[in-house]
């Protein structure tokens, strides 16, 4: 009897991912065969990048795991993860903060699809802090963000901020 590969799915929006994110990736590729990391379109946020964008830069910068695979996520994460055959859902938890949110998701997630199980592994406490939002505002405003976000993501977003840091200042002061 062949045996069955313990697959997982990592969903969430990744705009941009962050080390948080990586290594969060990192250790749950070590706990499975596999490891989708499944990137959404989030209708409650506004994104920075586009969906092409972050699986792209996610790729560049898993591109050393070998039981890592990016994908896209349009629809329900439930029927998604039921459609690639995965035993668990992984989330990372940053704070008790987080835990409210999650444990509706989690919920939810069961009763889409009972047989998969959701699977929380705490955020390293030193990402603790992090967030996309966090990074996007400190890179907008022309700070440090090589220790937060991996090195093709750091360039990624000085590329995206260069007009407004390295440019004359708007007359308004506004930026989006
Ligand atoms: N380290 C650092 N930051 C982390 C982190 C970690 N380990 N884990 C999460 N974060 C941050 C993210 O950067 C993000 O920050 P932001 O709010 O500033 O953008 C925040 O925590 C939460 O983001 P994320 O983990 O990407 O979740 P999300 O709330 O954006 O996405 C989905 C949630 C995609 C999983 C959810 O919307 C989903 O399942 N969508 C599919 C549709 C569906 O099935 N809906 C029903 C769900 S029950």
């Amino acid at each position: 009897m062949g045996e069955q590969v313990r697959r997982a799915v990592y969903p969430g929006s990744f705009d941009p991912p962050t080390m948080g994110h990586l290594d969060i990736i990192q250790r749950a590729a070590r706990l499975f065969d596999e490891l989708i990391v499944a990137v959404a379109v989030n209708s409650q946020k506004q994104s920075l990048f586009s969906l092409d964008e972050r699986v792209q830069m996610l790729r560049e910068c898993c591109g050393h795991l070998p039981n890592v695979r990016i994908a896209s996520l349009e629809g329900l994460l439930a029927r998604f993860a039921q459609q690639v055959g995965a035993c668990a859902i992984v989330r990372g938890l940053r704070a008790v903060s987080d835990f409210e949110y999650e444990f509706q998701m989690a919920t939810m997630n069961r009763q889409l699809a009972p047989e998969i199980d959701t699977c929380f592994l705490m955020t390293h406490q030193q990402y603790a802090f992090l967030s996309s939002s966090i990074v996007k505002e400190v890179a907008r405003l022309g700070g440090a963000i090589e220790t937060l976000v991996p090195p093709n993501v750091a360039h990624k977003l000085r590329e995206r901020f260069a007009p407004q840091t390295a440019g004359t200042p708007h007359p308004s002061g506004e930026s989006t």
